[in-house]
């Protein structure tokens, strides 16, 4: 089974708790989850591996940890995945981006592809999807299953704030799979929207509502 990563650092929280209050303007909730995203983007890289390199200091040589590998690729889900892309790439700005197009029908709450756009050789990359919110984990599931299909294999999932319920769903559909986020929270309402949560995440990053 999985690993469920809570990374629960008191600088997470605190911008995760401002990015939940009602009050909080598009702009600051953009920023907000730029900076969370960063933030989250140490602990889920921290097993990235590392090989030893001999390099020479202005004093000697010496031989010290470098990346293993030099091939990382950001997949946000669109829309909302968009808002945790800048963050990690401050973190990693020699990563590529990939986009998986997803929204959920509004009635059935399920999933629909409306694109997929990957760089080349996506499948030797090492692969973080992105998304703020895991309510039902349909979108997730969805999405890692493209990847997947597509011969990915070294994939994790980061999500701001997740349902229970979603994260069952993601274990359930992709067992292979680790998951971080910065929250579970209680449960989903009748609407598949995840309570406190934050609201919709999409309307909130572009001020669609
Ligand atoms: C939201 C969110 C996730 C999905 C989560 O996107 O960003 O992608 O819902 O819900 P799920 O776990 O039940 O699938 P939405 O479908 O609202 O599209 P948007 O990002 O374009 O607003
Ligand atoms: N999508 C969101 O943006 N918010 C939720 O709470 C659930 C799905």
């Amino acid at each position: 089974m999985s690993e469920v990563h809570v990374l629960d650092h008191p600088l997470i929280s605190d911008k995760l708790t401002r990015m939940r209050k009602v009050e909080t303007t598009t702009q600051d909730f953009r920023l907000l989850l730029k900076e969370v995203s960063l933030l989250m983007g140490y602990e889920v890289t921290r097993d990235f591996e590392t090989k030893d390199t001999t390099v020479t200091t202005p004093i000697c040589e010496g031989t010290f940890p470098m990346l293993a590998k030099n091939f990382f690729t950001i997949v946000p889900i669109l829309r909302a995945g968009i808002g945790m892309v800048d963050g990690l790439l401050e973190l990693m700005p020699f990563a590529h981006v990939g986009h998986i197009g997803l929204y959920r029908d509004e009635e059935t709450h399920e999933p629909v592809e409306y694109y997929y756009k990957m760089p080349e050789n996506v499948e030797r990359s090492e692969i973080i999807v992105v998304d703020p919110m895991l309510a039902t984990g349909g979108s997730a599931s969805d999405a890692l299953g493209s990847l997947k299909k597509h011969g990915c294999t070294n994939i994790r999932l980061m999500n701001l704030v997740a349902a229970p319920e979603g994260i069952a769903a993601v274990q359930k559909a992709h067992p292979d799979i680790d998951i971080y986020v910065a929250a579970i929270d209680e449960r989903l309402n009748e609407n598949a929207y995840i309570v406190p949560g934050l609201g919709d995440a999409g309307d909130r990053i572009f001020g669609t509502k």
